[in-house]
């Protein structure tokens, strides 16, 4: 197969990109009945695969979708289309959804679970993003599994989200800032969101419903490691506004500043040191060590 960098995968078999298709009848495609994971590699070794692969499980488990492989096949799986694109480093998608059947909602008539895993070039914000920061718009928004058993799961049903990156982009933003009925933060589209006030940094807890980020997660590690406070807490709409820095995390994006929230500047409208301090010692701890920066 030649290196196109992009590979992918099907219940374990590679297969060319533009043969790379499903059924019709895939529930994934009828209802978005899946769950999936994204993440990168540093070095060209997928990073935080574990945590990845145990959000895949406990999201399978949410909505009642059995893994039809173990993780140790898919990890195998990931790796060996890492190794078919070649790439310097890679994007990866793991998706699993619940299967084909007859055209029912029932999902005790799915047939069995479908894997798939694609592989691309990491293609990360460019760097004008990381150097002046980025703007956000607040869209009020629920999704999908939001106040039901499965809160919490990464679920292919992202209509919400996108409708309100949608919304965000038409006002100017880079990313939405989802906010729920109390005016309280949750987070972005597909991000998590921190703000920083008075050297202290806060970001909304899973009861907030969010998707406990796996980012977000080495940022608060980062922010323990520089000996700077952190809480989880309800993050109001107008805290937000007036705090020194807010940034999002995500997988691909890593830590990005933004100086702009609806027709607020943030801080002193430029990226902060809280901001840099912490996305360098992530950088650092994921291998990074040394290595430019993205807004270098
Ligand atoms: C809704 C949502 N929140 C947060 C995140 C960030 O999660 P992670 O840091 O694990 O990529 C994502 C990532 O896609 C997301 O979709």
């Amino acid at each position: 197969m030649s290196r196109t960098g992009r590979v992918v995968a099907i219940d374990g078999t590679v297969v060319s990109p533009d043969r790379a298709v499903v059924s019709v009848f895939d529930r994934g495609f009828l209802y978005g009945d899946a769950v999936f994971e994204v993440f990168r590699t540093y070095g060209g070794a997928p990073f935080a695969l574990d945590e990845h692969l145990a959000r895949l499980r406990s999201s399978a488990e949410r909505v009642f979708i059995p893994l039809p492989v173990d993780e140790t096949t898919l990890r195998r799986e990931v790796e060996a289309a890492l190794a078919a694109a070649g790439n310097d480093e890679s994007y990866i998608r793991v998706i699993v959804t619940r299967g084909t059947g007859p055209l029912s909602l029932d999902p005790a008539t799915a047939g069995s679970p479908l894997r798939v895993v694609i592989v691309d070039p990491v293609a990360p914000p460019p760097r004008e993003a990381y150097v002046h920061g980025v703007a956000l718009a607040s869209v009020r928004a629920r999704r999908a599994v939001d106040d039901t058993a499965a809160a919490g799961a990464k679920v292919s049903n992202y209509l919400a989200s996108l409708l309100a990156l949608r919304e965000a982009k038409a006002r100017g933003a880079a990313e939405a800032l989802v906010v729920d009925s109390a005016g309280h933060v949750v987070e972005g589209a597909t991000s998590n969101v921190f703000v920083v006030a008075g050297g202290r940094v806060a970001t909304p807890p899973p009861s907030a419903g969010i998707l406990v980020g796996i980012t977000r997660a080495h940022v608060l590690l980062a922010a323990a490691g520089l000996g700077i406070s952190t809480d989880e807490r309800t993050v109001p709409l107008g805290e937000l506004y007036a705090s020194d820095e807010v940034f999002i995390t995500s997988s691909i994006r890593e830590l990005l500043p933004v100086v702009r929230v609806d027709d607020r500047t943030i801080g002193g409208g430029v990226p902060g040191p809280v901001s840099r301090a912490l996305h360098r010692r992530f950088r650092d701890d994921v291998g990074m060590v040394g290595r430019p920066m993205p807004y270098d």
